[in-house]
């Protein structure tokens, strides 16, 4: 959903005090769009993700949305009006109950003048295949490896139309139905959806930075303090249970701002990974 806020760009500081309004979406659009694919993978993957200001990934419900405010629903908005495919784990979808995935309506007309497809796309990944109905029956891709206990369920169910199968190079796998991240990038891309919003959750989104794949990280943070032992927006190890996963990302992952926006008093970053 696009809600009305207007927004003041912070940096960079050519553009430092433009407000954009609160209905006009294509100067928001255009801050935006369109970042080059990268060679290697022929995809652009832009982490989209929320957190509190002490780090929290959910609120004190345990999700996401409750952190989100206008403004970030309006950014949220227009980084989905803009991309071909949502890329998303299976747990994210399922804690937040996801369905089909929207491009606000009062954006598509923006979306279809810029050649995209009317129809986002969207990508779970999988090592259990614990997908819910209405996400497959939405139409849904699903991601998974050779080694998922459900992998020939899902090919009865979606055909090879809606199914990634992208394993661990040299079969290395680890936990059955481990997918290879860069590989379902490098899939993605062959089916010329190469502009990729990653929505997270937290597992699925250390794992692509662990890999290299993320281009650029759109972090919100919204002025709430959460505290306790809420998820960040990266998480390592196993998912399951949340308390083992304690793993951090090998090395420091340095990144660039491009972009700071204030919208009331919730900031909104985009910065490129170096
Ligand atoms: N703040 C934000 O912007 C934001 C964004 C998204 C989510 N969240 C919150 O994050 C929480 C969910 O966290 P999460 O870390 O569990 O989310 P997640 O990364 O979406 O889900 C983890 C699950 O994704 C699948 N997965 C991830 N990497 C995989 C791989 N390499 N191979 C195979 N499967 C893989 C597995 O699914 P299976 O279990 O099916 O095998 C795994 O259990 C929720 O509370 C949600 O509200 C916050």
């Amino acid at each position: 959903m696009t809600q009305a806020v207007s927004l003041e760009v912070l940096v960079p500081g050519v553009l430092a005090g433009t407000v954009l309004a609160e209905d006009d979406d294509e100067a928001l659009l255009a801050l935006f769009d369109d970042p080059a694919v990268r060679p290697a993978t022929g995809a652009h993957v832009r982490a989209v993700m929320v957190a509190s200001l002490d780090g929290a990934a959910t609120g004190p419900d345990g999700r996401s949305g409750s952190l989100a405010d206008a403004a970030d629903h309006r950014v949220f908005g227009a980084l989905r009006a803009l991309a071909d495919v949502v890329l998303v784990g299976a747990g994210t979808v399922r804690t937040e109950g996801y369905g089909d995935v929207q491009v606000p309506p009062r954006l598509r007309a923006a979306r279809a003048a810029r050649g995209r497809a009317e129809r986002l796309e969207m990508a779970v990944v999988t090592a259990t295949g614990a997908v819910p109905e209405a996400v497959l029956d939405a139409g849904a891709i699903v991601v998974t490896a050779s080694g998922a206990p459900a992998l020939a369920a899902l090919r009865d169910r979606l055909g090879d139309d809606r199914l990634i199968v992208a394993d661990p190079p040299g079969r290395d796998a680890g936990p059955a139905g481990r997918v290879d991240v860069a590989g379902a990038v490098r899939a993605l891309a062959a089916r010329g959806l190469t502009r990729i919003h990653a929505e997270g959750g937290p597992h699925l989104l250390q794992e692509l930075l662990a890999v290299g794949a993320v281009d650029e990280l759109c972090l919100t943070l919204a002025p709430q303090l959460v505290g306790g032992l809420a998820r960040r927006p990266l998480v390592g190890g196993d998912p399951t249970p949340p308390g083992r996963g304690l793993a951090p990302l090998a090395g420091t992952t340095r990144l660039e701002l491009l972009h700071l926006l204030r919208g009331g008093d919730t900031l909104l970053g985009r910065w490129r990974v170096a």
